[in-house]
Formats: C-alpha cells, sequence, structure tokens
C-alpha cells in the first residue's frame, strides 16, 4: 500500500509554505542572516514541536518564520518544498504564504511573493509541476490590515490565484473580513477560508454564506451538523482535510479518532493534505500512510480522495482532464 500511495500522482490543496520550513533550513538561515533563534540545536527544535493547540503551534510557527528575509531565502524554503513533491509525486500543489507575517516584520512584499514564484516556475520548467499561489490573511489581525495587504497583493495579481483566511480561529470569525473577500470576489480572485478546524460549525456556515468561499481549508468540525452535512454532500463544496495537523494540534485524540473517512463515506468532497508539514512529522504521503494504517481505507477510497484534490484545484479544465 506504501507503494501504492507513492506511486500515485496527487495534487496538494492545503500548504502554507511558510510552514515547510525544516529545521535544517531554520538554521541554515538564521545563520546566513544574523537572526537569533532560541534553539542551539536541530533536536532543540524539534523537542519544541510538541503543541496542545493551534495557538501553541501559531507561536512557533511565527517565531521560526523571522528567519526569512531575502528573496533568495523565499526562493529556497520554495525549493526545499518542491524537492518534496518530487518525493512525494505530487503533480500540482495550490499553496498558501502569509504576507502580513513578513510585512509586519519590514519584509516587503515583492520579495515574499518574487522568491516563491521564481522556485515554481524553476519546479514547473525542471519537474513539471503545475501550481497556484493562494494569499491568506491572518485572522487575528484586523480587516482594515487585510485591505492594506490586498491593495498591496494586486500589483501582483497576476501571480495570485485567490484569497484565503487563516492564523487563529477562535474568536475571529469570517463575518470580521466579509469586505474583503468581497473587493477580491470583484477582482476575480478565488475564494477559501479555514474554517471548523477548532471553531463550531458557524464559522463554515459564515464562510459559505458571508464570505462566499469556494473551498473549506480544514472543515472537520462539519460532522457536527446534520444540515450542513447534507449542504456539502449537495453542493460538492470541497474540504481540504490535514490529518497529521489535526492530530498534533489535538484536534483528535488519534488517527483511528479521525472523521475522514466518515465524511469521505457520507460523500463529502474531501481530500488529504499536509498543512504544515515540517511542524507535523511528514508531508503528503506521510498523511495517506497515518490514515491507511489506522483508519479502514481501501485503495478505492485511496484513489477517491486523490481525485477529490486535483478535481477540487484551481487548475484549468484541460489540465484536469490530462491529470484525472
Ligand atoms: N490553521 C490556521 N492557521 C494556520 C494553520 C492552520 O492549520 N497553519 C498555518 N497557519
Ligand atoms: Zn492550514
Amino acid at each position: 500500500m506504501k507503494e501504492f500511495i507513492q506511486k500515485l500522482p496527487k495534487a496538494e490543496l492545503h500548504l502554507h509554505i511558510e510552514g515547510s520550513l525544516e529545521p535544517e533550513l531554520m538554521f541554515e538561515l538564521a545563520k546566513r542572516n544574523n537572526i537569533k533563534i532560541p534553539y542551539k540545536t536541530i533536536q532543540d527544535i524539534k523537542n519544541a514541536y510538541n503543541f496542545t493547540n493551534l495557538q501553541s503551534f501559531l507561536d512557533i510557527y511565527y517565531a521560526g518564520a523571522n528567519v526569512l528575509i531575502t528573496k533568495q531565502d523565499f526562493y529556497d524554503l520554495t525549493w526545499n518544498y518542491i524537492l518534496k513533491c518530487v518525493e512525494n509525486n505530487i503533480i500540482h500543489t495550490e499553496i498558501f504564504f502569509d504576507p502580513q507575517s513578513h510585512t509586519q516584520r519590514g519584509i516587503e512584499f515583492k520579495t515574499v511573493i518574487l522568491g516563491i514564484v521564481e522556485a515554481l516556475n524553476d519546479a514547473k520548467e525542471k519537474y513539471g509541476i503545475t501550481s497556484a499561489i493562494v494569499m491568506c490573511f491572518l485572522r487575528h489581525l484586523s480587516q482594515e490590515e487585510a485591505l492594506k495587504t490586498f491593495d498591496e497583493a494586486l500589483a501582483f495579481k497576476d501571480y495570485i490565484i485567490g484569497v484565503g483566511l487563516d492564523s487563529s480561529e477562535i474568536g475571529n470569525p469570517p463575518s470580521k473580513f466579509e469586505q474583503v473577500f468581497k473587493k477580491a470576489k470583484e477582482q476575480g480572485f478565488k475564494l477559501v477560508a479555514h474554517a471548523g478546524e477548532e471553531a463550531d460549525v458557524s464559522y463554515i456556515f459564515e464562510a459559505l454564506d458571508l464570505l462566499n468561499i469556494q473551498r473549506i481549508d480544514h472543515g472537520v468540525q462539519s460532522i457536527k451538523s446534520s444540515f450542513l452535512m447534507e449542504r456539502l454532500k449537495k453542493e460538492q463544496i470541497p474540504l481540504t482535510v490535514c490529518p497529521n495537523s489535526n492530530i498534533e494540534l489535538k484536534v483528535f485524540e488519534n488517527y483511528s479518532q479521525h472523521n475522514i473517512k466518515e465524511l469521505l463515506d457520507y460523500g463529502l468532497n474531501v481530500s488529504v493534505n499536509s498543512d504544515d508539514p515540517a511542524y507535523f512529522k511528514g508531508y503528503l504521503n506521510q498523511n495517506f500512510i497515518n490514515l491507511w494504517e489506522n483508519l479502514d481505507l481501501g485503495k478505492e477510497d485511496i484513489i477517491k480522495l486523490v481525485k477529490n484534490s486535483l478535481n477540487s484545484s484551481f487548475i484549468s479544465d484541460d489540465l484536469k482532464k490530462e491529470y484525472i
């Protein structure tokens, strides 16, 4: 089965590029940029990755991102993830980035986006990997700040396919960002949002009805509303589920408690994704392997999950036909 998973050509729709920063590169960049990090060894870093919930992870994730300064740093970060795509047989990836966690530190928007874009162009040329970029707003910040970031992004519109919403979910509902998502829609951006990772189903309803999103990131709390489950099934709204992340952030106690198989069996459009693989013990294949080892997943289930992600991607219908 491991070989079967490895060999399947896959897509990834929920990957934070900053969450692919491996400890080794964090050290290298800290040294290169003369930045102090609170760790002496790679093992120290790995020991710190012991999370109790989403916030405990985000604190460490934002601190880690402080080593990213130059365009070359963002290139190296993205290129290292591309090498993992090659290893994992990921043929198409839609990556999130968090511009505000960099612009807030005085790094220019263009430094971030151009480093990422260059690496993705090289990935297409060298490995044929296709990709898209989704810009996320940090929901713990204000809508005003999101609007400012949106305006800044317009100069790079051609590189950004959509906008998303991430960071601390509870207490920062989608309704806080109605205006900026409305603007993004008017400008033709695709819309996604993290919803129902930790917070209740009202966040998913708001994301759908107030932000008009096309995909829900995580969404595993949907199971708590049969009304919502029916709607998600009927409308086939994609849920980009991240099993390793859910276990590491204690959304579920262990893999056998994860509800992805129930969501799939109910007829929802769910896919498997790695979220922040450098922090959550593994890339895409490892997520599939963990599910397969702990849930009653057959080959058909795995194929369905992979097809769902290709189908729910923002690639053109022509490319979809080629891939599926
Ligand atoms: N949830 C919210 N914000 C995030 C995540 C996540 O899983 N990963 C990176 N930022
Ligand atoms: Zn995420």
